[in-house]
């Protein structure tokens, strides 16, 4: 939520951060501002809207500057105005900084400030952090050798509660930049006679692949050449150097009209890219490289428990089939936002697993924290390479699916599910899955990239589909057993990128009160799969049908209907078990999509969300 971009160096900014900050639109979107710096006074530009808003003013008032920050904002604390848009100013005008996460105890600052004299010209928690900056500024004597900026920065942060990602530049310091961390992500690009901070690498993609990331509690001093890390409490910091892949291309929409499509149709690649180097040399079960267990220690085990939010839990959901199916370990699912503040008895045998395609999620972090305080052992399965939660647990499996922009989620999902199945089948294999059904498995796997393929050739026929649907208000998603967790994410993905209203449920369920919703105004999405529950599916389709409902089906080819059952049908190849949530995932994703089209919806950046919620 809320993406920073920072420039200092050799050249101009303006470019830099307009670029930058396009790139992190998916993290807020609902205003956006600048602050350019040389010499004299901070050159500010704030537009609510687009970033595209604030690049036309940027550009019309020709502001720019050897030194910059910005910001798009998510708005936590205040409307959406220009007032509250970052960057926000202190009173004294000498300290302006750029904020992503929520300071719980501005109130106070704020009544401490303005009895000092500080005024407020915001709704924001930021102004608040702004003002504390310049007071302690204002209280640290000059001294040879301290740099009075990063002083008071770092001491105003002692005073702090809550979560920050900040940048700040100060009018006594031209091309010096302090930026700090607390529970938001902060991250440095080393350029060549210049440094980019951002939020998320990729604002800085195809300029820095060598990078350092804050971790929290630290705070960071630079200048175009060098760099100093230091704690909010004073102590020198060794700062590590990484090398990440930062290629711009990855961010290139190229002739797809929207991140969403281009990512559905990169399936097969993300798909193949989770596979790639992870099946054993007899081809009979998956290996993983950064488990950081021994298959005896794993053996283990008596209990999973899966921590997610939102599409990310919909993988947990489908990981509990699969595992509980093929390795025969008992799997809870709980949403991370819940499991944080539960205190939930768990058995000394359990290994905790979180799901986060950003690896920022707030909440799966603060889960993942709190299993490792009790002592468990922790993984994660993440796509976001050295992101917080990457950094912070104990072993995991990195997704590979490339920058998933879209805010709603679909390659990391197919590739989360397609990791699940992995997991479950190198389980099964230390345990009693034999070596037969453990080749049949990995053969079935190295087939989904080409059967991904083949529904996606169905586009037309969904797109189709889709016009038919648009206008409907209400819609339910049903499906039994591993077709359940694609229900909710099917209803997910509709609800959040076409506003339509849509419940997800087990098909057997429906008896049990969203029945009452069904009438020719709400359609059903069925998810059906052939073998022994097909003929309870029927029977709950038939149900629909009785009272006027319109009914869709998403059926493997198998799956043979009485005529005049169904109204739409889309068909998916039969296959391995463990893959057909994967590839009934596909025609779900395409209908939302074409459907939000349809309406006219910004399908990339959806009302009210942001790609990765750092917020509670
Ligand atoms: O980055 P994460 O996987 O931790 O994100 C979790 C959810 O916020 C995310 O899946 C969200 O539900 C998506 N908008 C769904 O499309």
């Amino acid at each position: 939520m809320c993406g920073i971009v920072g420039y200092v160096g050799k050249s101009q900014a303006r470019d830099f951060l307009l670029e930058g900050l396009k790139r992190l639109e998916y993290r807020g979107y609902d205003s956006a501002g600048v602050a350019f710096f040389n010499r004299e006074a901070f050159k500010i530009a704030r537009k609510t809207g687009r970033v595209a808003n604030l690049a036309a003013s940027v550009h019309a008032n020709d502001l720019d500057g050897s030194m910059g920050i910005s910001h798009t904002r998510w708005a936590t604390h205040g409307d959406v105005t220009e007032d509250n848009a970052h960057p926000q100013t202190s009173s004294d005008g000498l300290f302006t900084l750029v904020h992503n996460g929520v300071i719980e105890n501005f109130s106070q600052i704020k009544n401490f400030l303005e009895e000092q004299g500080y005024t407020f010209s915001s709704q924001t928690d930021t102004e608040s952090l702004a003002n504390l900056i310049a007071y302690h500024y204002a209280k640290e004597p000059e001294q040879n050798g301290k740099n009075r900026f990063f002083v008071s920065v770092r001491k105003a942060l002692l005073h702090v509660h809550g979560t920050y990602g900040i940048v700040v530049m100060c009018r006594d310091y031209p091309g010096e930049l302090v930026g700090a961390r607390n529970g938001s992500p902060l991250i440095v690009g080393i350029g060549d006679g210049e440094f980019y901070v951002a939020s998320d690498a990729s604002a800085f993609a195809g300029k820095s692949q060598n990078v350092v990331y804050l971790n929290d509690g630290e705070v960071i001093h630079f200048d175009s050449k060098n760099f100093n890390i230091k704690t909010i409490a004073d102590e020198a910091v060794e700062a590590v150097v990484q090398k990440i892949e930062n290629r711009l291309e990855d961010y290139d929409l190229g002739d797809f009209r929207h991140y969403m499509e281009k990512e559905i149709f990169e399936q097969p690649n993300a798909l193949q890219n989770a596979m790639r180097g992870r099946f054993s040399d007899d081809n009979s079960t998956a290996k993983f490289g950064g488990l950081n267990i021994e298959p005896h220690e794993l053996r283990q085990i008596d209990r999973i428990l899966f921590c997610a939010c939102g599409t990310a839990w919909h993988a947990c959901l489908v990981a509990e089939y699969m595992i509980e199916k093929y390795a025969r370990i008992p799997v809870e699912v709980e949403y991370a936002s819940e499991f944080r503040y539960r205190n939930a008895p768990l058995d000394k045998n359990t290994l905790v697993v979180v799901i986060s395609q950003s690896g920022e999620t707030i909440d799966t972090l603060a889960a993942l924290k709190e299993a490792k305080r009790k002592g468990y052992r922790v993984f994660a399965i993440t796509n976001a390479v050295g992101s917080t939660i990457a950094r912070e647990v104990h072993g995991g499996v990195y997704q590979h699916a490339g920058p998933e922009i879209g805010v709603a989620s679909t390659k990391a999902f197919t590739s989360q599910a397609l990791i699940a199945a992995m997991l479950a089948l190198y389980l099964g294999r230390i345990r009693d899955m034999s070596y037969s059904e453990g080749a049949k498995f990995v053969t079935a796997l190295k087939t989904l990239p080409e059967l991904v393929n083949n529904v996606l050739n169905q586009s037309d026929q969904i797109l189709a589909i889709a016009k038919k649907y648009a206008q409907y208000e209400d819609f339910l998603f049903l499906g039994r057993q591993n077709m359940f967790p694609i229900a909710l994410e099917g209803a997910l993905k509709l609800k959040e990128i076409s506003y339509i209203h849509a419940e997800g449920y087990p098909a057997a369920e429906m008896k049990h009160g969203p029945i009452a919703l069904i009438s020719e105004k709400c359609p059903s999405l069925f998810l059906a799969t052939g073998g022994e529950i097909f003929s309870k599916t029927l029977a709950n389709i038939q149900e629909v049908k009785a009272r006027k409902g319109k009914v869709i089906v998403i059926a493997t080819d198998s799956c043979e209907f009485p005529e005049d059952l169904v109204d739409d049908l889309i068909r998916v190849p039969d296959c391995h078990d463990a893959l057909q949530p994967i590839l009934a995932c596909i025609p779900v994703q395409l209908l939302s999509y074409y459907i939000a089209v349809e309406r006219g919806c910004d399908v990339d950046k959806p009302r009210n969300l942001a790609k990765s919620v750092t917020v509670e």
